[in-house]
């Protein structure tokens, strides 16, 4: 059996720098046309001049003759100003990033008091910038699979109310309650479902022991969590977009006392999002999800050119690059069941 679908978007993307934006970037660009790539490095992307610089060193580092165009965010601070938006979407930011501060990696030079950002939000609007949110509060005394749920409530429906020009998505949704708000909240409002939030519940953190690979933030949820993600995306809701959030760290900081969240998708996106459309019966609906929803919302045009996927088990190597830096991916020594064929007008 074999799919073949107009070339998708990675509505969200960690390429990081360096050695890793070499490894990461041929398995996004192979796979996607566009990616709207995520500003959490050290230091952050936090200006208009370091969102040009960065954009710089992806377009170095793609393949010779690869066709993508990264999509380049904005990292929000205490410090952010509505003229320094003006800068980014003058140097052709896609949208800004807020990042509670402490919510996840990277994330120390986010935002303290989310309602002190009303001007620089309004000035995305302004622009016509998006605002991706993560959306989990840092309250120590939130359990930790709660977090996302309780800033649904309590910061993201405010928010989306204070500013009724700006578009907004919640990032990686992973719980029924950000399924459903997003469900009940205007056209303006999206979200971005994760491959690894659509194929695992919480039992991939602990089966046959402690699973470092598969610690994320947002965490992994209980299964019926994961049922209303699918359900969603199986239903051909039409503001949930593909977003791989995949996030590439070296093996010895995750294999650690104090592992660092992220999961490495890149390399099987497509593929992995093919098994969980399939799961859920609804195969028919994965062109749509991967490559109409999220130009349709941030009012882009779709691509052309195709992807083809074949129903082909293959095997994921152990690890990309070697020694300490090594990358682990998703399924590394285990199969995935798509594989991903070629494609046209790339
Ligand atoms: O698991 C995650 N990894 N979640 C995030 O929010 C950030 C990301 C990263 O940058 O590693
Ligand atoms: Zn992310």
């Amino acid at each position: 059996m074999q799919l073949t679908l107009t070339r998708p978007d990675d509505w969200h993307v960690h390429l990081r720098d360096g050695d890793v934006l070499a490894r990461a970037l041929p398995h996004t660009a192979a796979r996607f046309r566009r990616a709207v790539v995520m500003p959490n490095l050290r230091p952050p992307v936090a200006t208009a001049e370091a969102l040009r610089a960065y954009r710089a060193r992806i377009l170095a580092a793609l393949p010779p003759g690869a066709d993508f165009e990264p999509l380049m965010t904005l990292y929000l601070t205490d410090r952010t100003t509505p003229d320094e938006v003006a800068a980014a979407a003058a140097a052709g930011a896609f949208a800004a990033k807020l990042y509670p501060a402490g919510a996840t990696t990277h994330s120390d030079a986010g935002v303290t008091d989310l309602r002190r950002l009303d001007p620089v939000l309004e000035a995305l609007a302004e622009h016509g910038l998006a605002l991706l949110v993560h959306g989990e509060v840092t309250d120590p005394d939130v359990d930790v699979f709660d977090r996302e749920a309780v800033f649904v409530e309590r910061e993201l429906a405010p928010l989306v109310e204070r500013h009724p020009r700006l578009r907004v998505v919640l990032e990686h949704v992973t719980t029924a309650e950000g399924v459903a708000f997003v469900r009940e909240a205007p056209p303006r409002v999206a979200a971005t479902v994760t491959a690894h939030h659509l194929l695992m519940n919480r039992n991939a953190l602990f089966a046959g022991g402690l699973r470092p690979h598969h610690y994320c933030l947002p965490v992994l949820k209980r299964e019926r969590h994961r049922r209303a993600l699918l359900e969603a995306v199986a239903e051909g809701h039409p503001r949930f977009l593909l977003g791989t959030d995949s996030a590439p760290h070296p093996a010895r900081a995750k294999e650690s006392a104090c592992g660092c969240a992220g999961i490495y998708t890149a390399h099987a996106a497509l593929e992995l999002y093919a098994e969980a459309f399939e799961e859920a019966g609804a195969l028919d609906r994965l062109e749509a999800f991967a490559a109409f929803h999220g130009p349709d919302f941030h009012g882009l045009p779709r691509n052309t050119g195709t992807v083809t996927l074949v129903r082909e088990p293959w095997t994921v190597p152990e690890a990309y690059g070697e020694g300490p830096e090594r990358v682990v991916p998703l399924r590394a020594g285990a199969t995935v069941r798509w594989r991903l064929a070629g494609g046209s007008g790339m």
